[in-house]
């Protein structure tokens, strides 16, 4: 069998920082209602021509200097994203082109907060088929081109960032147990009016802006997110003891820390970055996950427990063994 073992990752976040304060300076919201509700502090927003592929760009290239590898290297780019350069082609067709590749396939995810996740159990699919070596998985979002900013029940939630992982295929002997060991992936459709863009090219034909039912949200976040992860512990036969890391999406303290609870994941467990970069959707995990891989916390051979749960609904989990 093949194992898909991660070989680098990186980051990158865009540097204007806009603070609570600066938002209430625009609109009518408080440093201390945001903070009491959601932990965020700040996030950081794209300047004007800083697309999407160019922050998922920064974040490929710094997981493949990390990896030790050359873009070269490189068969399958699978990008999870929810706000694209364009509509077609896909966001990871011009990051490709931006590396210099022209081998293997390169294509988008859109499974919006859940997105890295579902991308990186689709990279871990096709790499145990053995139909290709090496993979960027990319998270990379610019949300703050969707949000409605006369919206405070929205905007003050969401930030702009980029991470990536490149996996590559091993030889499960060879992988010593590293490697993505599980999976599990879900969609209810029937919640899709509760976190959405009201606009799209087949039915608006504008962009449109992010919409949310925030209370609906919040009430279904903490069951989803626990399924998936008795899922996962129940395919491996890890528990809450014996994960080193839980990584979260980071949309929200308080659904961060009661998932925690419910779960009985001991607090110093638990990376939390959505104080400094509040929702960035499908770049949230692997942007923490490279945090508290350069800080020293995860290290090779910690057993690493990530999550999300977003618009659709979609939710996920994936346990790795880093
Ligand atoms: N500043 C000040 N007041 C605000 C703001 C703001 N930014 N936003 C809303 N309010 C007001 C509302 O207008 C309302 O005022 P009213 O009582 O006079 O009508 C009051 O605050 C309460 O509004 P609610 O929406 O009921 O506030 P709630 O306690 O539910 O908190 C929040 C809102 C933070 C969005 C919460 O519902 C939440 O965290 N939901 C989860 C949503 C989420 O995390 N989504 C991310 C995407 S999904 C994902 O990634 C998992």
């Amino acid at each position: 069998g093949i194992r898909s073992v991660a070989r680098g990752i990186g980051s990158y976040l865009p540097a204007n920082v806009v603070t609570n304060a600066d938002l209430a300076a625009r609109i009518d919201t408080s440093d201390e209602w945001i903070v009491q509700r959601t932990g965020i502090r700040q996030r950081h927003v794209a300047a004007p021509g800083e697309f999407t592929s160019h922050l998922g760009l920064k974040a490929a290239e710094r997981a493949l200097a990390a990896a030790g590898l050359a873009a070269a290297d490189i068969d399958l780019i699978v990008l999870a994203t929810s706000t694209p350069d364009q509509t077609f082609p896909a966001t990871s067709a011009t990051i490709q082109a931006e590396l210099g590749i022209t081998r293997g396939a390169a294509f988008d995810v859109q499974a919006v907060c859940s997105g890295f996740v579902f991308a990186l159990a689709t990279a871990d699919a096709y790499l145990k088929t053995g139909a290709f070596q090496r993979a960027l998985v990319i998270g990379a979002e610019t949300f703050s081109r969707i949000l409605d900013w006369e919206d405070r029940g929205t905007c003050v939630l969401f930030g702009d960032g980029a991470g990536a992982v490149v996996l590559e295929a091993v030889e499960t002997d060879a992988a010593k147990g590293r490697g993505v060991l599980t999976t599990h992936l879900r969609t209810d459709g029937r919640h899709r009016t509760k976190l959405y863009v009201d606009g799209g090219p087949s039915s608006t034909g504008t962009v449109g802006h992010l919409r949310m039912e925030g209370r609906e949200v919040f009430k279904h976040a903490v069951g989803m997110i626990t399924d998936v992860i008795v899922d996962a512990f129940a395919a491996t036969g890890e528990s809450a003891e014996s994960i080193d890391w839980f990584v979260p999406h980071q949309a929200n303290r308080r659904i961060i820390d009661a998932s925690a609870q419910k779960l009985g994941i001991a607090p110093e467990k638990v990376v939390t970055t959505v104080a400094l970069h509040g929702n960035t959707s499908a770049a949230s995990i692997p942007l923490a996950l490279d945090l508290a891989v350069r800080d020293g916390r995860v290290k090779p051979g910690d057993l690493v427990l990530l999550e999300a749960m977003g618009g659709g609904f979609t939710w996920g989990s994936a346990l790795v063994r880093w």
